[in-house]
Formats: structure tokens, C-alpha cells, sequence
């Protein structure tokens, strides 16, 4: 399998249909393994889209506090920074760098969020 460049910029959605509350999940070209955009109190944070515990989709979680919160066991994954809360997940999932452009939410995977 090859790795994504780490600053290939992938052009996930409009931003019309990503509102504030909203989450988009993204599997097509430009990624190895989906992604999930999350729009919070106006600000948007990318992530990996699979929980780093069992392989459950991060985008069908509960957000709430800048954390999604894994819909399988519940551990909660900060959207800054991608550290779980607390097991049973203990490793992180990664963040990336995520923009607006010409209204189109673009997100640079394998660039981390700073
Ligand atoms: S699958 Fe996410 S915490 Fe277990």
C-alpha cells in the first residue's frame, strides 16, 4: 500500500454541506483510509475516521467539548489533538491540516493540525 504524499490537499465538500454541528466522512481519492471533517462552534478539525480501538467510524459519534466521543465503547477523541480521553482506546488518531478554499473544504492529510 502506498502512503499519501503528507501535504496532498484533498478536496472533501462544499462548504454549504458542512454547517456548524455538522461532520462530513470522506473515502475517496487522495486518501489511504477515510477521514472525517467535523465543523464545531465555526471552526472545522479533520481526523482520522476510524477509532484507533476496533475500527468504528468516528463520524457517526457524539461531539461534544471539541470530542467526538466513539460510538462503539465510547472513548473520546480530542479534535485538536487526536488523544483518546481514556481507554479501552489508548493510541491517537491523526489530525490534519484543514482549510477553506474558494469555498471548498480542502484538507492536507498527513499534515497535522498545529
Ligand atoms: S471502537 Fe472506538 S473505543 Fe472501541
Amino acid at each position: 500500500m502506498t502512503d499519501t504524499p503528507a501535504t496532498a490537499p484533498v478536496d472533501v465538500c462544499g462548504v454549504e454541506a458542512l454547517p456548524d454541528g455538522g461532520v462530513v466522512r470522506y473515502d475517496g481519492p487522495g486518501v489511504t483510509a477515510p477521514i472525517s471533517v467535523f465543523h464545531v462552534d465555526g471552526e472545522l478539525y479533520a481526523i482520522d475516521d476510524t477509532c484507533s480501538h476496533a475500527r468504528e467510524s468516528l463520524a457517526d459519534g457524539w461531539v461534544e467539548d471539541c470530542a467526538v466521543e466513539c460510538p462503539r465503547h465510547a472513548s473520546a477523541f480530542d479534535l485538536r489533538t487526536g488523544e483518546p480521553s481514556g481507554p479501552p482506546a489508548i493510541r491517537p488518531v491523526r489530525t490534519h491540516r484543514v482549510e477553506v478554499v474558494d469555498g471548498r473544504v480542502v484538507v492536507h492529510v498527513g499534515t497535522p493540525r498545529t
